[in-house]
């Protein structure tokens, strides 16, 4: 039995409401950016989640080497640990029709995410979307899944004029939407 049981419905709903904000669930945004675009994204949607009472910490992959990185060709030398979070959500550039060489070592090289939440998201500049944007984002949901991770959403944000502010209130909307 629950200790809740006993009480009266106001001093249950207080204590409810207690054990909620004891057990807040935490959300890491980790990133990687080159030239701030993903950043840029990571910043809003940060913003987003955190109006709507969630608590989120927004960190940043960091690597040494010459960038734009190559494939084995850099180290990492910031390597955010995802153990404090319940929910993540990992934002990457599209790089050379692929997903960011850094995106990728570092979700290869993460623990297991079982009972992890997880979200992502690209950005690329070239409007197609196939022009690296999905394939991208399905290489992050498969290493995701292959550690566990149920991956609820993804998003590509488009870069080109044209369809940038559109997709990043698309890529907001709908990934703020998942917590
Ligand atoms: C070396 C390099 C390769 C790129 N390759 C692609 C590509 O294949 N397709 C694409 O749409 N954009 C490509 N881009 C553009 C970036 O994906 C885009 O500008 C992205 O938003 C950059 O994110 P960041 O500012 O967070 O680094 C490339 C950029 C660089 C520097």
């Amino acid at each position: 039995m629950v200790i809740t049981d006993f009480l009266n419905g106001s001093s249950r709903a207080n204590m409810i409401g207690k054990q909620r904000r004891i057990y807040k669930l935490k959300i890491g945004l980790i990133i990687y950016s080159l030239t701030g675009n993903t950043k840029n994204v990571a910043v809003k949607l940060k913003d987003k989640l955190s109006s709507a009472g969630h608590s989120v910490s927004l960190e940043e992959i960091k690597i040494s080497g010459n960038t734009p990185a190559q494939p084995g060709k850099f180290q990492l030398t910031t390597i955010p640990d995802i153990d404090t979070y319940d929910q993540l959500i990992f934002g990457a550039p599209v790089q050379a029709l692929s997903l960011n060489p850094v995106m990728k070592t570092y979700l290869k090289q993460l623990p297991e995410l079982n009972g992890k939440i997880v979200a992502c998201y690209v950005t690329k500049y070239l409007p197609l979307l196939w022009f690296g944007g999905t394939g991208a984002i399905s290489a992050m949901k498969k290493i995701c899944e292959s550690k566990g991770a149920q991956v609820l959403g993804t998003e590509i944000v488009v870069w080109a004029e044209s369809k940038r502010e559109k997709t990043i209130t698309r890529c907001i909307e709908n990934l703020s939407r998942l917590f």
